[in-house]
């Protein structure tokens, strides 16, 4: 298949629409990563994304909605908490699980009783669901198990042949994907941490539960409250192992430690003690330049043909959980903690 490379135009967004209503697959930008888009109406074209990404059957897909007046034909129900959520953080990175509706194809919630929504404010997504006239079903557009695109480049890398077109937006200016939370239960769930924090979520609920793959690798047998979870994810080529400890003890241990073909990732400035090769991600203390950059950083280990990757770890708190989060998936939850 050739994939049709397009910019964000309005007759190239047009053509893009009409492949999305055609049942093909496009990759469109939003602001947290390019996601991978469908019709989320139409079962066969939800199914063919799960074979372009080489995605398992049972990880369920986020529909994408651009206005207020189409979530009620995807669900059965909107809590009252759901509108507070939307009015806070919508059209933005959150995504809400809410019961399922009858309309909803089961390709799209992999067989679940739950679908999960999100309203993106990429002006580009925004326009997509609005000319196409769908709402679109989108995982993150790289193939399964790697970093998710943050621009176009990265989603050429994975999908070109594999897909109808993809739609060039620019870089994404969160970089890491939408938080998700559970809102079927009595209490807010928090399933993956990304730019709406546990902090900004209390702010409008009170209570957040953190759930505990958010940190933890799951337990032999346990069942994933969200099925992405348990696979593992976010990861190059690259054996990555997280560091945890101060700068001077993080650059001692790895310039003690590297062997051929390590790269140390590291905070912008920590570089100067380090005597291995490095890449940095953004300052110590600005989790959100983080977030922003660490998807590329980690598929430039690969594109460098980096074979053990030490990273130097985000401080947990706001969006540094979410950063957190996803370098301890990358590194298999291989963790050395100094001190
Ligand atoms: O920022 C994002 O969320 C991006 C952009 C494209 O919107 N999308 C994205 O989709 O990251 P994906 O498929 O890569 O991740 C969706 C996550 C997965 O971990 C999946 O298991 C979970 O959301 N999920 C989807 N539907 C669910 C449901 N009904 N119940 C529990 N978890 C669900
Ligand atoms: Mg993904």
């Amino acid at each position: 298949m050739q994939t049709l490379h397009l910019t964000d135009k309005e007759y190239d967004l047009s053509q893009a629409a009409t492949l999305l209503r055609d049942g093909q697959l496009v990759a469109i930008p939003t602001e947290t990563v390019y996601g991978l888009a469908a019709d989320a109406r139409n079962g066969a074209a939800v199914a063919s994304i799960f074979t372009a990404k080489g995605r398992p059957m049972d990880n369920p897909l986020i529909v994408h909605i651009a206005d207020m007046s189409e979530l009620p034909l995807l669900v059965a129900e909107i809590p009252p908490q759901a509108l507070a959520l939307a009015a806070a953080f919508w059209p933005g990175p959150l995504t809400m699980i809410f019961k399922k509706g009858d309309s909803v194809p089961n390709e799209v919630s992999a067989g679940l009783q739950t679908v999960a929504v999100r309203m993106p404010s990429h002006p580009v997504a925004r326009n997509l669901i609005r000319l196409s006239g769908c709402p679109l079903a989108a995982p993150s557009a790289n193939r399964s198990g790697s970093p998710s695109p943050t621009n176009a480049y990265r989603v050429a890398e994975d999908m070109d042949g594999r897909i109808a077109a993809i739609v060039d937006g620019g870089e994404c200016t969160v970089g890491v994907e939408s938080t998700v939370i559970d809102i079927t239960g009595e209490t807010v769930r928090l399933l993956r941490p990304g730019a709406v924090t546990v902090e900004m979520l209390q702010a409008v609920v009170g209570a957040v539960e953190v759930d505990e793959a958010v940190l933890n690798p799951l337990k032999d047998g346990a069942t994933a409250a969200s099925p992405g979870m348990k696979y593992k994810h976010y990861a190059p080529s690259a054996r990555v192992i997280l560091v945890k400890g101060s700068a001077d003890a993080y650059a001692t241990y790895v310039n003690a430690h590297a062997a051929a073909n390590t790269v140390a990732l590291c905070f912008d400035g920590e570089e100067r003690l380090l005597t291995v090769p490095f890449l940095t991600y953004g300052p110590r203390n600005d989790a959100k330049a983080q977030a922003h950059r660490l998807f590329d950083a980690l598929r430039r280990l690969d594109d460098e043909g980096v074979r053990v990757a030490y990273t130097a770890c985000p401080s947990t708190d706001g969006v540094g959980l979410a950063v957190y989060n996803r370098l301890l998936r990358a590194a298999g939850f291989e963790v050395i903690i100094l001190e």
